[in-house]
């Protein structure tokens, strides 16, 4: 039997939707009962009723949803698709739909965030730009219901990859958000093996020369760069014969050229020394 619907209850009805998209259907008249079942604003993002703090408040969550939304989102038994808003592949089980953005990796981070001093995005775009992938830190879940990806522990767990070169006891502090013991940031030997690198840094200072190896402090960007010499207690050649100091790239030619730039990056930080 059709149900009676109030005017009052259609005006509702249509500013939630006009809230959340602008594709409001007026063509199509609500069939359903009107008495929105999760309160007003549910579908707004910025409602205090919005559904992307439910979810938030329920461990990120949806599989629940599935039940009146439909195994595939596409409205089931709600009638009310999610895929209107949430459009890309597998829909809001999208990797990029929590957290990350033209990648899955943030920004955006879970709480919102797009700058670099939050913990949640820092160094991420920049590592993915140098082709590591999430599992070189994380266990990558391959669906959101994978285990450990949504498993009640707030926040993102740190996994790194002990892998080939990486096996040096890599670790991540959460309390200041340092890294120690990483192969590419020092663990190697003649490397400053106690590089502590922030996660958070806006600087940039973690990429320069001096850093991961050699001496931060010095003047000459050569020397800056150059690896713990036998006089400084490393093994790193620096004069041939005793007295002649050459330049990097006249050893380490497929690497760097006479400015110290590089001419093939993916020979460094490659887990072995190349000339
Ligand atoms: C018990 C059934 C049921 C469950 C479970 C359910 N929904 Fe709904 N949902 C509905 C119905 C029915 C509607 C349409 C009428 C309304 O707005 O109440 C709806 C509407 C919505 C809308 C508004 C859609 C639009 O186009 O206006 C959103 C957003 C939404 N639900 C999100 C969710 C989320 C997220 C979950 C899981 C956390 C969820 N729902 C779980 C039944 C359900
Ligand atoms: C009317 C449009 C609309 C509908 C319908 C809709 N959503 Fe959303 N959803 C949004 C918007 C907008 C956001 C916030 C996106 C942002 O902040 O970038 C969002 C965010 C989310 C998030 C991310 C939460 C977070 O913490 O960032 C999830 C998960 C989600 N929706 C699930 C669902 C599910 C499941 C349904 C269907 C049951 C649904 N949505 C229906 C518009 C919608
Ligand atoms: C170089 C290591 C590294 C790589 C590579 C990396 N992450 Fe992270 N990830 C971290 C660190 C460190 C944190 C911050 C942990 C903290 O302090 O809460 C983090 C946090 C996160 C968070 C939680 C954000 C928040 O708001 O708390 C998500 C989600 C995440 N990473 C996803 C990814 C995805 C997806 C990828 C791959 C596309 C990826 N990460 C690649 C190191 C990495
Ligand atoms: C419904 C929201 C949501 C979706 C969709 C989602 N994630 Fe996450 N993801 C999270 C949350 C929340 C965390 C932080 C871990 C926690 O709180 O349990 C997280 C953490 C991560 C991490 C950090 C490691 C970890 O598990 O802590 C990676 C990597 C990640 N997600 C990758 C992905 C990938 C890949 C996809 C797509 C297959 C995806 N995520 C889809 C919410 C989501
Ligand atoms: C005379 C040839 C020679 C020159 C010049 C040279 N290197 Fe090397 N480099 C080597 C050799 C040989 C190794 C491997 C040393 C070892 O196993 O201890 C090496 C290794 C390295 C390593 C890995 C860490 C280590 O010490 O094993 C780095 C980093 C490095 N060189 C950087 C530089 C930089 C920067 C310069 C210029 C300041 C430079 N090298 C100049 C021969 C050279
Ligand atoms: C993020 C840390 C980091 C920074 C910053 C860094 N390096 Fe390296 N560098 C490494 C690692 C790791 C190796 C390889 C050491 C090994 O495997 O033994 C290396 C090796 C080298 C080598 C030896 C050739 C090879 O195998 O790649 C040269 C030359 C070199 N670096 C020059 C530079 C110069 C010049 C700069 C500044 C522009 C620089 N590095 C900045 C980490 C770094």
């Amino acid at each position: 039997m059709k149900k009676q619907i109030s005017l009052f209850a259609v005006i509702v009805f249509a500013s939630l939707f006009l809230n959340a998209c602008s594709k409001l259907q007026q063509e199509n008249p609500p069939t359903q009962p009107t008495a929105s079942i999760h309160g007003e604003g549910f579908a707004n993002p910025v409602s205090s009723n919005s559904h992307v703090k439910y979810i938030q408040g329920h461990n990120w969550d949806i599989q629940a949803c599935k039940a009146c939304h439909g195994a595939n989102y596409a409205g089931g038994t709600s009638q009310k698709s999610c895929l209107t808003c949430h459009s890309k592949r597998n829909g809001p089980e999208n990797c990029t739909t929590c957290h990350g953005g033209v990648n899955p990796a943030p920004p955006t981070d879970l709480a919102g965030n797009i700058n670099r001093s939050a913990h949640g995005v820092g160094a991420h775009q920049v590592h993915i730009s140098y082709g590591y992938s999430c599992s070189t830190c994380h266990i990558s879940p391959s669906k959101v219901t994978s285990p450990g990806h949504l498993d009640g522990v707030k926040g993102a767990e740190i996994h790194f990859d002990t892998t080939g070169y990486f096996a040096t006891n890599p670790s991540y502090n959460f309390s200041d958000n340092k890294c120690s013991n990483i192969y590419c940031h020092g663990n190697f030997q003649n490397g400053n093996q106690s590089n502590k690198v922030l996660w958070t840094d806006t600087t940039g200072n973690g990429a320069l020369c001096g850093t991961c190896h050699g001496d931060i402090t010095r003047s000459d960007k050569e020397d800056r760069a150059r690896p713990k010499t036998v006089e400084e207690g490393g093994t790193h050649p620096n004069r041939v014969d005793g007295k002649t100091v050459l330049q990097c790239y006249q050893c380490h030619v497929h690497v760097v050229d006479a400015n110290l730039n590089f001419v093939n990056k993916s020979l460094h930080l490659n887990g072995k020394v190349d000339f």
